[in-house]
């Protein structure tokens, strides 16, 4: 790094467990220096440790909750007084809670909505000029359950079918400027993600599991590709595919049925 020129971080939000913590150790791998964002600094720590070495410089730890509204400024801040800037920015912090949504607390399914959504909108604007200077990108981590409707799960399905479209919308606004942003659609994955969302413990999905890391590589890959919309795994391919056969109602029955069955 020259004196007067900010050194490149890939911004990776959520790096506290599951894929993002995979994430990280893949942006690593590749060689990139990376700033980890998540509320448990101590685990942060632990991972920045663990990288130390895989990358050229060490890793950045910023212990941030992406719901407060000043999360953003908070980050920005962070990273300007360390003198770097994102040349990527991961959006991968978020979580789900299952139940009606009437009976889940309306406070904690708005606080889905401002870590799952707000933040990442913020994030993935905020730095854009960064981005394009350095020929970036952004991943934001979706889910398959944002190509369906979601009873039992309302909020969190709704919020990721907001962040496969503003990605989308994203991929071909800031593909002009040479940035590349890639939606990432897993589908389940064992992480924290389930206890979190109060599913039952020992309550199979329909569709296999994939391991964090490997969705954290085909993510990554798939950014480094400009891939618009990343899901990995074969059955979770097929989801968005039977989406568009199956009518509406026939799957909010069946998606309303099978969270039913996981709540605790
Ligand atoms: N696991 C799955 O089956 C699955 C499937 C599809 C999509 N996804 C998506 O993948 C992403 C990662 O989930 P995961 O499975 O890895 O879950 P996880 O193991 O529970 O990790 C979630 C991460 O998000 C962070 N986070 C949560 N709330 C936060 C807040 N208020 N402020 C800052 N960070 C916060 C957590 O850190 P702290 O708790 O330390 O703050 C943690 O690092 C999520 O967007 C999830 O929706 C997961």
């Amino acid at each position: 790094m020259s004196a007067g020129v900010p050194d490149r971080v890939a911004l990776i939000t959520g790096a506290s467990a599951g894929i993002g913590a995979e994430l990280a150790r893949v942006f690593a791998a590749n060689g990139h220096r990376v700033a980890l964002v998540a509320r448990r600094a101590e685990r942060l720590h632990e991972l920045a440790g663990s990288l130390t070495g895989a990358a050229a410089r060490p890793p950045i730890v910023m212990a941030c909750d992406l719901s407060q509204p000043e999360a953003g400024d908070a980050i920005a801040a962070a990273l300007a007084a360390q003198r770097v800037e994102p040349d990527y920015v991961v959006n991968n912090a978020g979580f789900g809670l299952v139940g009606p949504a009437a009976t889940i607390e309306r406070a904690a399914q708005l606080a889905m909505i401002d870590v799952n959504v707000r933040a990442l909108t913020e994030l993935s604007l905020r730095f854009a000029d960064s981005l394009e200077r350095h020929h970036g990108g952004v991943l934001n981590v979706a889910s398959v359950a944002g190509f369906l409707p979601g009873p039992n799960m309302a909020v969190y399905y709704a919020s990721k079918a907001y962040v496969i479209s503003f990605s989308e919308a994203l991929h071909h606004e800031f593909g002009r400027r040479g940035v590349r942003v890639t939606a990432l659609c897993p589908g389940p994955v064992p992480t924290e993600f389930q206890a979190r969302a109060g599913f039952r413990p020992g309550r199979r999905s329909l569709i296999p599991a994939l391991s964090a890391r490997a969705v954290a590589e085909a993510g990554y890959r798939g950014l480094m590709d400009g891939r618009r919309l990343v899901v990995p795994g074969l059955a979770n391919r097929l989801v968005p595919q039977v989406m568009r056969m199956v009518p509406r109602g026939l799957a909010l029955a069946l998606v309303g049925r099978f969270q039913a069955r996981r709540a605790r």
